[in-house]
């Protein structure tokens, strides 16, 4: 295989231009109409949230300022208008804290209910969820008031197996609405959810109960995925023996979801049971449908997702009752324009941030219909995706660069077959949008009349930080544009951490951070707050650090450029390379390991192990083999390296430290800007690992 030549993707994103669509047609710089989307903000429903009164880029303008000016009062009036409190907060203890002590609180002392305020204080007979499964035709759906019984029956069922306000339970299941219900259902009863992506490996699933000191797992039998079964139980049952062996009395109950299960469902058990499982459906059948939501400080912890760093295991980002659900309801209203019966289809997976913030909380506390999607892009074709917008009436579409990247790759043919008028907005998520891709949704998918968001955001986040809003602000092909309300974005001087001074042209470039809290901030890592400061508060005093390097053009447009650390990101998730390294290194064979990212066209990046070998071993394909199955197993199989390089030493520094940004430029192709490479122990390495990657 050749290397290819790697492209410096934001460079192109700098020739864009902008785009204005709302249907109250505004513009930046022309006084004519502008194009106007086919229904962005045309419904005439009164609304009781600031964005739907503002018409034009200026409003944006002045609210945005006045939310950082005084974000007490931005956040304290929508807090009341937008969630409902079981106790008021205090008007004098809004926020709390700050970003350099690190203990930053809003709304303290008020308490709510997050499942309450997701599903028992909507209409009753509106459709809560549409879920389609792996075949087009296993479709249900579900009503807030169908939600509400079935929630507190879960919730019933989970005390009923001991578990507590405070306790964190495991989820590992596929895309089924049971997922989402026991997501709420845990918040319901004040239990804190960790969900682990149902594509990690029994390690890393292990690795992560433990880490949470969890009781509980709650699983499903099997996933469907583009027509293959996901047998999920067994990679529990390893993770459980992994589990054991450290902390033998830890997990208490494996509660196991039936993903075929049928109300006339026999005592027929579908799958090898051990001794911790309960059969889930059984168990939930046997309880009323009537669980009083339990009462919860804003702060309380409503959920934890680990997330990959650039060193270390993953971190157990903790997210709050009262901040993240009026972050997280706030955002999805504002970006996606939501009006009431709108269908709302975020494709991601909950095992990501993006189905906790899109799929589940920010649609639902809004009360729309939130669609759940447990296939891919492409079964039973490609047209997969514009098939479920025709039939399901969807109005808001929400999914990655690589799925828009793959589809676009299949051409217009099956597109050209569906009816998508019911489409208000577009959005993309996690990874910067290349303009390419961003045109071809923009005029293919959306028919050049539906608004396309590019939402920036991240784990950490809670919800979007950078995005364009549909008929407020304009849309600029590859960027992420203007701050969200109560974002107080910075461009950041790496070398010092100053402020960076715009340019001859008005353009600043650096990392990005946030000079204020917003509610949806992470307040901790998981029994690890010192390295919660040192992530993301310490690296520059008073700020939020994102880890992303950004650049700003004159007119305040945002380009995300790509991590400064050592985070890859394929197909939009995170992955820390110190994981695949550790993985890698487990192998006998292996005594050192570097992974970086490597452009890839559909995946954004894709992985590149390097790999130095302990004396006495070869390489051989089958070696190669194994490595890669070591990954799969130790990590998960969406992490598997594309390209895996034997070097027969690695580029490091007298003091033994890997220079991993040598690597990274060599898979990019960029070896005529190496840098200094004189630190290194052994420079004369650098031209043998280049030609071992010319030659591969
Ligand atoms: C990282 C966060 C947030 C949901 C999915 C990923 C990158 C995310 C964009 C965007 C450019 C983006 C950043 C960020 N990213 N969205 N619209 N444009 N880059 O969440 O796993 O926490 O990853 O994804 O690098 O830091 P995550």
């Amino acid at each position: 295989m050749k290397l290819r030549v790697g492209v410096i993707i934001s460079l192109q994103w700098l020739v864009s231009t902008t785009i204005v669509t709302g249907g109250e047609g505004f513009a930046l710089s022309t006084s004519s109409p502008v194009v106007t989307s086919r229904q962005t903000t045309s419904h005439e429903i009164e609304s009781v949230y600031a964005a739907k009164t503002i018409s034009s880029f200026d409003k944006y303008k002045k609210i945005h300022a006045e939310s950082i000016k005084d974000p007490e009062k931005y956040w304290g009036d929508l807090a009341k208008t937008e969630l409902d409190w079981i106790t008021p907060f205090d008007d004098d203890k809004i926020l709390q804290g700050d970003l350099i002590k690190g203990d930053v609180r809003w709304f303290a002392g008020g308490k709510l209910n997050a499942c309450y305020n997701a599903l028992d204080r909507h209409n009753p007979d509106d459709l809560a969820v549409i879920f389609e499964g792996d075949e087009p035709d296993d479709i249900r759906k579900i009503t807030y008031g169908e939600m509400v019984d079935k929630v507190s029956s879960i919730s019933n069922a989970l005390k009923a197996k001991g578990v507590k306000k405070g306790d964190v339970v495991t989820i590992y299941m596929p895309m089924i609405p049971e997922l989402a219900m026991t997501m709420l259902a845990c918040a319901r009863i004040g239990a804190v959810h960790s969900v682990v992506f149902a594509g990690f490996s029994a390690e890393a699933l292990a690795s992560r109960v433990l880490a949470a000191s969890c009781e509980v797992v709650v699983t499903a039998d099997h996933g469907l995925r583009g027509g293959r079964k996901l047998d999920l139980k067994s990679i529990v049952n390893s993770a459980m023996d992994i589990v054991e062996s450290t902390n033998k009395d830890l997990v208490k109950n494996v509660l196991v979801w039936e993903r075929d299960y049928k109300d006339d469902s026999t005592e027929e058990v579908p799958y090898e049971m051990k001794e911790k499982d309960v059969r889930m459906d059984f168990l939930v059948a046997d309880q009323r449908p009537f669980c009083a939501p339990e009462p919860m400080d804003a702060e309380d912890t409503l959920f934890i997702l680990y997330t990959s760093g650039s060193t270390g295991q993953p971190k157990g980002v903790v997210h709050t009752t009262g901040g993240y659900s009026l972050y997280a309801a706030q955002t999805t209203k504002n970006t996606f324009d939501l009006a009431p019966g709108d269908v709302f289809a975020c494709v991601a997976d909950c095992g990501w941030i993006t189905g906790h913030t899109y799929v589940v909380y920010g649609s639902l506390l809004n009360g729309c219909t939130t669609f759940m999607f447990e296939s891919t892009p492409v079964y039973p074709d490609e047209g997969r995706y514009w098939d479920m917008i025709e039939r399901h009436k969807i109005t808001q579409f929400y999914t990655a660069p690589t799925a828009i990247r793959l589809l676009m790759k299949y051409g217009n043919k099956a597109l050209a077959k569906y009816d998508l008028s019911s489409l208000k907005v577009l959005g993309s998520v996690g990874e910067p949008i290349n303009p390419e891709a961003w045109r071809w949704y923009y005029e293919e998918v959306g028919k050049s009349e539906v608004t396309v968001v590019d939402t920036y955001w991240q784990t950490e986040t809670g919800g979007h930080i950078v995005t364009n809003l549909p008929g407020i602000t304009p849309m600029k092909p590859g960027s992420c544009t203007y701050p969200c309300y109560g974002i107080d974005t910075v461009v950041l001087d790496p070398t010092n951490g100053n402020i960076v001074e715009p340019d001859e042209n008005g353009c600043v470039e650096g990392v990005l951070a946030i000079r204020q809290p917003w509610p949806g901030i992470a307040r901790t890592c998981l029994g690890d707050h010192s390295r919660y400061l040192t992530v993301y508060l310490k690296p520059y005093k008073g700020y939020y650090f994102t880890g992303d390097s950004v650049r700003r053009d004159a007119e305040g447009n945002h380009f995300i450029t790509g991590r400064v650390d050592d985070v890859i990101n394929v197909s939009g998730h995170r992955i820390g390379t110190a994981e695949v390294e550790s993985a890698l290194v487990l192998h006998p064979a292996v005594a050192q390991a570097a992974v970086v990212g490597k452009p890839h066209d559909i995946k954004g990046q894709g992985i590149c192990a390097f790999c130095m070998l302990k004396n006495g071993y070869e390489e051989s394909p089958e070696l190669i083999q194994e490595l890669r199955l070591k990954v799969r197993t130790e990590v998960g199989a969406f992490c598997t390296p594309d390209m895996i390089v034997i070097a027969p030493t690695l580029p490091m520094t007298r003091s033994g430290k890997i220079m991993r940004r040598i690597l990274r430029k060599i898979v990019c192709g960029e070896t005529d800007t190496l840098g200094d490479t004189s630190t290194l122990a052994d420079p004369a390495i650098v031209d043998t690992i280049i030609e071992k990657v010319e030659s591969l």
